[in-house]
């Protein structure tokens, strides 16, 4: 019968490839006389070049340029406003583009050399005098320049529901809190890296850490005014991106323009260091009122964002979202503004908008629990919406009860004590915390070619990415079930540019939108199959419809009579040795758009803060994850078990510390930008709760990628002030702030 790979935990096809470091990341790659580009970063956050010499440094034997904005071709692209893919509002930043310096860290030269060694060195010998003007980088400082973007990236925080500001006066109990989530910046494992290989005739070949390949296509296309089917970008492995990918980096452009210029193959890998010179996690404050009724009815609340953006992008994200998403409330009010400073434009960080917003959301709800004195997942379910009310739609399926049930079973959360500081052991201060959160689940539309030898294996392809969330491995379950063969004989190719259109890889779309063309493109060969077989001799198809065929191990036959048979490879036959192949591409349903459609988690968090040294250790989390069908729960689990390992560095530890004397990100090495390591990371659980959804995709399933970090940063937060009754708004909870 027919093998159901998908909903069976899987292992990673690539698992082998990457463990054995056969898997290839962008810097891997090699080229005929590569040479080694390094950049040099502004030292200043703002003023200009005034004057900059590379003399020192093109004198070394080896070095073959030094490229700055006074050497640099004047390509058309400097002087427009061309967007890449995941650009905000505004006017991206060209690197090298003027004397202007925008932000600390700015790229300002590279370094060309035969070697990186002597590239770094040469690096060093670049004098740079600057003009330096006043800069401003302090968000809190600035709340009075706030102002709302002319467009929003996403829809538009929603308009006013009800009256907030006078249904919060009526209330009986009320809440008004701030509370501030620092800059966080990218740190994958892989460093942003860009091989440009220049080919005679000017077209190129280009490996990229990149989320989408197809965006870094039409960016190089743009740039270089080269046509696109000139420059092929290849990404078969990339090790870890969660957002800092979805936008090409800078060392994409310089890699490319000293490739064409020099003619030669160039390789430019960000150092981790240089990692903080672009997009971040931007520093957001957030003022939320809440007002309830004596017996626990949400009456009113507003939630107003502040948050960073640069000077020439208008960086925003579904901050103020939530609310209306997760709460039944009737009086709603919400706004996200932005304060211009001199720093790199914010960059999506997993959960973009909501990471930030479900925690100081659901640590007001939190408090406003405790206000009211009632448990606060009983608050929670007293306020369940079964509505999504910023759109005012029904969702596609919504089992977030069922999260919280299982949830809070699994963790034994009807032990828990209500007082803060009641569960103490020894000087250990044990406390219990709940939050909850979602991710909305999208499709967009994405292609997909499917090949299928005359011996029956199948390879299948599409231009997105795996970031290291189980792509390879997914689309191969969807297809081997599909086409009813075994896993081994169907291979998945992605990560490239030549491949049939593909999103980029983010948004937590990917299973939704590309698994969805996959799934369409393998029904196209079965149409295709059937053909053939009805051309056969004597064939038992001839009659059949495509509705009444199936396909498994190998074979086609008919569904109400499965010993009519027939093995593919006998089918193949017809072809004479030549593959079959097709291509298709899956758009969202226009039924999906009466439809609201997220994904659910609420967490349970166990903590332990030392009394006397505040420490804080996460001693326990349950994650009750509702996403529609689970298409791989190995891989399923590691994401939510890596959105709860990033909470806790939300909660405990991640800052970018900005010096504003020096307009700059401090913190910027693994040394004092501090993430959990092993020691931090003890019991995680995951639990998947059944959902079923025929609205969301074909697939029936919805993203995984970012509902996994929402809720453990707030309900960490929230069992701390259980564990010591002390309430901190200003993430990250560090020990100096509970002593
Ligand atoms: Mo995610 S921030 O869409 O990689």
């Amino acid at each position: 019968m027919k093998e159901n790979y998908t909903g069976t935990p899987t292992n990673r096809v690539d698992g082998k490839a990457k463990v054995t470091g056969e898997a290839k990341y962008a810097a891997e790659f090699e080229a005929p006389g590569l040479l080694h580009g390094v950049v040099v970063n502004s030292a200043i956050a703002k003023g200009k070049i005034k004057r900059i010499d590379t003399s020192a440094a093109l004198q070394l034997d080896g070095v073959h340029q030094v490229f700055t904005h006074e050497n640099r071709p004047g390509y058309s692209w400097f002087d427009k406003h061309h967007q890449d893919e995941d650009a905000p509002p505004g006017s991206p930043f060209r690197p090298l583009g003027s004397d202007e310096i925008k932000f600390s860290m700015q790229p300002i030269a590279l370094v060309v050399a035969d070697t990186f060694e002597l590239a770094r060195y040469a690096a060093l010998l670049v004098q740079v005098e600057y003009e330096t003007e006043p800069h401003e980088t302090n968000l809190e400082a600035n709340l009075d320049q706030a102002y709302k973007p002319k467009k929003y990236k996403s829809p538009p925080p929603s308009s006013p529901r009800g009256d907030a500001a006078q249904a919060f006066e009526r209330s009986a109990v009320k809440l008004e809190e701030a509370y501030a989530h620092p800059a966080h910046h990218h740190n994958p494992m892989e460093m942003h890296a860009s091989i440009a290989i220049w080919h005679e005739g000017g077209k190129l070949t280009v490996y990229d850490k990149i989320q989408g390949v197809q965006n870094s296509q039409k960016y190089i296309s743009t740039a270089f005014g080269i046509p696109q089917e000139d420059v092929q970008v290849i990404s078969p492995y990339v090790g870890g991106a969660f957002g800092s990918g979805l936008r090409p980096q800078y060392q994409l452009f310089l890699s490319v323009l000293a490739a064409r210029e020099l003619k030669r193959a160039v390789k430019v890998v960000l150092t981790r260091q240089q990692m903080f010179s672009f997009g971040h996690r931007p520093h957001t404050i957030q003022k939320l009122a809440i007002g309830a009724s004596e017996e626990g009815k949400l009456q009113a609340i507003t939630h107003h964002a502040f948050a960073e953006t640069s000077r020439f992008e208008d960086y925003n994200e579904d901050v103020v979202i939530w609310p209306g998403v997760l709460y039944d409330c009737h009086n709603v009010e919400v706004s996200h503004q932005l304060v211009g400073l001199d720093v790199y434009t914010p960059l999506d960080m997993r959960a973009p908008g909501g990471t930030t917003g479900t925690f100081a959301l659901e640590c007001a709800i939190d408090e406003m629990a405790y206000k009211l004195n009632m448990d606060p997942l009983e608050f929670r379910l007293k306020n369940y919406s079964e509505k999504d009310l910023n759109e005012d739609k029904p969702h596609s399926s919504k089992e977030l009860k069922e999260c919280y049930r299982q949830g809070a079973e699994k963790f034994g959360w009807a032990n828990r004590m209500m007082e803060p500081r009641s569960m103490k052991e020894g000087h250990q201060l044990i406390g219990w915390g709940v939050a909850h959160g979602a991710w909305e689940a999208q499709q967009q539309e994405a292609s997909a070619k499917a090949v299928l030898s005359p011996e029956g294996k199948l390879k299948v392809s599409s231009a997105t990415a795996d970031i290291g969330t189980g792509t390879y491995t997914v689309m191969t379950q969807i297809a081997a079930e599909t086409m009813g063969l075994p896993l081994e004989d169907v291979t998945f190719e992605l990560g490239d540019s030549t491949m049939p259109k593909s999103p980029l890889e983010g948004g937590s779309w990917t299973v939704s939108s590309v698994g969805s063309a996959v799934k369409l493109v393998c029904e196209k060969l079965q149409e295709e199959l059937l053909k053939m077989a009805q051309n056969m001799k004597n064939s038992p198809f001839s009659e059949a419809k495509p509705e009444e065929v199936s396909f498994a191990n190998g074979q086609m036959f008919l569904t109400h009579a499965p010993a009519t048979s027939l093995p593919l490879t006998a089918i193949l036959e017809q072809h004479e040795g030549e593959p079959i192949e097709a291509e298709a591409s899956q758009k969202p349903d226009k039924e999906q758009k009466n439809y609201s459609s997220y994904s659910h988690s609420a967490t349970f968090v166990e903590v332990q803060v030392d009394e006397e040294l505040g420490t804080v250790k996460v001693t326990r989390i349950v994650t009750a994850v509702a996403a529609g069908r689970i298409i791989n729960p190995k891989t399923g689990r590691s994401q939510i078990l890596g959105g709860s390992v990033w909470g806790i560095g939300v909660a405990l530890e991640e800052h970018t510390v900005l010096d504003h004397q020096l307009g700059r990100f401090m913190t910027h090495d693994l040394d004092k930008y501090h993430l959990p390591v092993n020691a931090d990371v003890h019991e995680t659980d995951v639990i998947f709760v059944e959902e079923k959804d025929d609205i969301v995709n074909p697939l029936g399933a919805k993203g995984l990628g970012e509902v996994g970090i929402v809720s453990v940063a707030p309900a960490i937060c929230n069992a701390v002030f259980h564990a010591t009754g002390k309430r901190i708004r200003e993430l990250p909870i560090t020990l100096d702030k509970l002593l």
